[in-house]
């Protein structure tokens, strides 16, 4: 390269470089660009919205963990033409008959819309690690489905999570499920950071889209349990046509073991599944001083041994640390409520969603500020946790592409994509995180970090980025 050739090099990449550090301090914005196109939701007729054939045939069928450790399960399935049975039939291989187990069926009106026969039934005492086959549908239509159970509790049981947030039932959802599903690294159970069907964006909100979200995700949520977080779609309050109860589609349909973890609403819990411990709570639920949310909440943290269940992960809908232009501060009422306790008791992960975007955090806190004294920056803070935004399941809404510019410090890498993620935990000490845009091939990874965990590893930095 000739002198010429060097600085005409040079300089624009120095150029670069000065620039970056002058106009921003934070992490990585992906300069992925995606083709733009409308996201809309499938019509009626589509293939994945099929009603099986036959009789009153079992549809929706989705199963949820059913008690705190992992040995229960919830399954749960939608008769249309009459309550048919509530019977669940389930075996393993090494049985040698299958063992049955009753549960019982609602149905819900919402404005002009009437349910089909909603079946729950909860099976307890499985045994761990177990693949169990089901039926449904006993004297009309039968329906065979199967699943495993995880491993026992404890602290070196290797186990793998995705996670899929803001999902509804647009051509974009579809490919995030698909890519969830043939993902190489197969999830064992997904954790879901609310918002399921968006039937609210249809007049009256349609309840018929509970339906087809019910059919379009059965795929998945019929062989593996779904850990559900409520999310503002979850809400369905439509005073003005009399629908004045929150949340009744979402728990009508989407049951999950509360009371096991000693929270008195399904809108907050926590299960134990391998090696982890599950924290989900309600962005829109009361999470002030001396509310339930709050009493169950400062009770529920000095309960994670973490002898038992090193990984500390919690889930909610409205992300605390989100620098899109989107939902900007909506969790920040939560934040200031509990935020001192993730970083007291050294929380691992924390997943929202509802910013439909993709974004992770570095290890930052912001606790110190006491109204007087001005100190509101977050700083970098080892015992905090790493926020996750994934809302980027792909509903109707599209896409949330307008972000603050500089990238702020805390924001580690951000980008404007539909996908998917995977957790997958391998001991007490390491796990591996990565994410999936559903441009890429099924296996690549445009984000990615190894999480060493810092009640094991205390002499480690916490994280180390590899994207
Ligand atoms: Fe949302």
């Amino acid at each position: 390269m000739g002198l010429l050739g060097l600085f005409v090099f040079v300089f624009p990449v120095l150029g670069l470089i000065l620039n970056e550090a002058v106009l921003s301090n934070g992490g990585t914005t992906s300069s992925f660009v995606r083709k733009v196109e409308k996201t809309i939701d499938m019509p009626l007729d589509s293939d994945v919205f099929r009603v099986p054939s036959g009789y009153n045939a079992p549809q929706q069928v989705h199963i949820t963990q059913g008690d705190l450790e992992g040995k229960g399960v919830i399954i749960s399935w939608v008769t249309q033409e009459e309550p048919g049975s509530n019977t669940v039939l389930y075996w393993s291989k090494h049985d040698k008959q299958k063992s049955s187990a009753e549960g019982k069926y609602r149905t819900y009106k919402f404005y002009n819309y009437t349910s089909g026969y909603i079946h729950h039934c909860t099976i307890k005492n499985l045994k761990f690690n177990t693949k169990y086959y089901y039926e449904v549908g006993i004297g009309n239509t039968v329906r065979q489905f199967w699943f495993r159970t995880p491993p026992k509790v404890g602290p070196d049981v290797p186990y793998t999570f995705g996670l899929i947030g803001d999902l509804g039932q647009s051509y974009d959802s579809n490919i995030t499920l698909t890519h969830y599903e043939h993902n190489p690294t197969k999830g064992h159970a997904l954790l879901f950071v609310g918002d399921l069907s968006y039937a609210d964006n249809y007049p009256f909100h349609d309840n018929v889209r509970w339906d087809t979200w019910g059919r379009f995700t059965e795929r998945s949520t019929a062989y593996q349990p779904w850990i559900w977080t409520a999310g503002n779609h979850e809400l369905d309050f439509v005073p003005e046509i009399g629908e004045t109860v929150p949340f009744k589609p979402y728990t009508h349909r989407y049951p999950v073991p509360y009371k096991a973890s000693g929270s008195t609403a399904p809108f907050w819990y926590s299960i134990k599944r391998a090696s982890a411990y599950i924290i989900v709570l309600s962005s829109y639920s009361a999470y002030g001083k001396y509310t339930p949310q709050f009493k169950w909440l400062e009770a529920e943290f000095p309960k994670v041994n973490r002898s038992e269940t090193p990984w500390l992960i919690v889930l909610m809908h409205s992300p605390w640390y989100n620098s899109y232009n989107y939902h900007y501060m909506e969790g920040e009422t939560m934040r200031v409520m509990y935020e001192p306790w993730f970083v007291k008791y050294k929380v691992d992960m924390v997943f929202a969603g509802h910013v439909h975007a993709y974004e992770r955090s570095e290890r930052i806190s912001n606790v110190a500020y006491n109204i007087v004294n001005g100190v509101c920056t977050p700083i970098h803070d080892q015992s905090a946790p790493v926020y996750i935004t994934i809302g980027d399941g792909g509903n109707l809404e599209g896409l949330a592409t307008n972000m603050t510019e500089p990238q702020p410090k805390y924001s580690a890498y951000r980008e404007a994509s539909f996908g998917h993620a995977i957790l997958d935990i391998k001991n007490r000490t390491h796990a591996y995180y990565s994410w999936h845009r559903n441009q890429d091939g099924y296996a690549v990874e445009a984000d990615s970090l190894w999480f060493f965990n810092r009640v094991w590893n205390p002499m480690d930095d916490s994280t180390t980025a590899s994207s």
